[in-house]
């Protein structure tokens, strides 16, 4: 037998062989199908995006129609999964109310037909049309409010930002969002992916599937992060404040939020797209303060940890851009989840193309030949 070494968190071991998306950590490069994201966010959209990570080429005018057409038409939830997020505590978490809703709609279609591409795509078309709608809602019904009837004639990201706020969004805040969820969508073998890649190996429904990774994504370690940054940029409150705050940081061993990544030793390509989108939009909206200190914090972390590969991640920015687009901050990381369930479902597509279930092994290192101790003698 083959004798492993244990790399904990399976650092550097491949867990699939996959076409979906590539990095460079080294020289900051990612694509996905091949195409470089600097290229698509200037040129795509976020359907046209996902369409090509889950099916593989860029789809022609007329078929990008048909699923713009199709998303659109299935971006309603049903009543019940509506009453049910009713029931949720309004305190809840938004990851946890999305998570509990996205595996509560594969009550609603428990045909598991892996083998037929309708069900493939209808279960495609699904997630993505309504994990949006869903989001939106439980935002509005915390607050008390009635969730707000998606809207046919506005496209996928604008009518997101309308059903959250209940009206409808400046042209140039709605690309940047669509912008913003194709850096979003798809990032090779993270945490999130992999665990949705391990449940889809069970041939499980794709429900399961994406609930299983949205439950991964709202760790602070992933998704999470970009809370965690904008409570970081609250604290520190100034841009005197910064030196300081990162010395702590690094006197105490703490991690700092938004920065460093397992696969980039050089900054996120993402966080270089999504620093210029936050300047358009205080270019338009006015300055905010937050991003002189996070600025400065990017000065101060690449003086301090350049050596150690430590720059700012996908995270750091994304924070600022929702911010100033008034999303509140617990709604950012179901709003990565909205964008990165294209992601999981191409790999899960490629997953069902050639699954084996997975089934890791262990290095035991407990106790053998225990006998039994009767409570009382404990
Ligand atoms: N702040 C300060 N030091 C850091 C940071 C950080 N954010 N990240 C890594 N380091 C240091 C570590 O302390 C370690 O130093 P040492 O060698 O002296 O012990 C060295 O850099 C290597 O760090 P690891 O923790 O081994 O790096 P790893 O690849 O395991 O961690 C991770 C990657 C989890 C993203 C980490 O950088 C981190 O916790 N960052 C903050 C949280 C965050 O922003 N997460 C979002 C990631 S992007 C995403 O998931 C979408």
């Amino acid at each position: 037998m083959m004798v492993c070494e244990y790399k904990p968190g399976l650092e550097g071991i491949p867990a699939a062989q996959s076409s979906i998306s590539y990095v460079d950590g080294q020289k900051g490069i990612l694509e996905y199908r091949g195409i470089r994201i600097e290229e698509l966010a200037e040129k795509s959209t976020f359907l046209e995006t996902a369409y090509l990570l889950i099916w593989g080429e860029l789809p022609s005018k007329e078929e990008l129609e048909v699923f713009e057409h199709e998303v659109r038409y299935h971006r309603r939830i049903k009543y019940r999964i509506r009453d049910m997020m009713k029931c949720f505590p309004e305190s809840g978490h938004p990851m946890d109310a999305l998570q509990a809703s996205a595996a509560a709609l594969g009550l609603f279609y428990s045909l598991r037909d892996l083998h037929n591409p309708a069900y493939i795509r209808d279960s495609v078309v699904r997630l993505i049309a309504t994990i949006p709608t869903m989001v939106a809602a439980f935002q509005l019904m915390r607050k008390g409010n009635d969730p707000v009837r998606p809207r046919d004639d506005l496209d996928y990201s604008a009518n997101f930002l309308y059903m959250l706020n209940e009206q409808e969004p400046d042209p140039l805040a709605a690309r940047i969002f669509d912008i913003c969820l194709i850096l979003h969508v798809e990032h090779t073998m993270n945490a999130s992916t992999f665990s949705a890649r391990v449940t889809a190996s069970t041939l499980t429904d794709p429900y399961a599937v994406v609930a299983s990774a949205v439950g991964t994504l709202g760790g602070p370690l992933h998704g999470g992060a970009n809370e965690e940054v904008i409570q970081m940029l609250e604290d520190i409150g100034s841009v005197d404040n910064v030196r300081p705050y990162i010395q702590d940081c690094l006197e105490r061993k703490a991690k700092i939020m938004g920065f460093g990544h397992r696969v980039y030793k050089v900054k996120d390509p993402r966080a270089t797209i999504l620093q210029k989108l936050a300047e358009q939009l205080f270019e338009k909206f006015g300055h905010d303060k937050f991003y002189d200190i996070a600025q400065e914090m990017e000065r101060v972390v690449e003086e301090k940890l350049a050596s150690k590969g430590i720059y700012p991640n996908v995270d750091f920015y994304s924070g600022l851009v929702y911010r100033k687009m008034g999303i509140p901050t617990d709604l950012f990381t179901p709003i990565f989840a909205i964008a990165r369930v294209a992601g999981w479902l191409a790999h899960w597509k490629e997953q069902l193309a050639e699954n084996r279930i997975f089934r890791p092994t262990q290095i035991y290192n407990g106790r053998h030949e225990i006998p039994y101790t009767p409570i009382e003698q404990r």
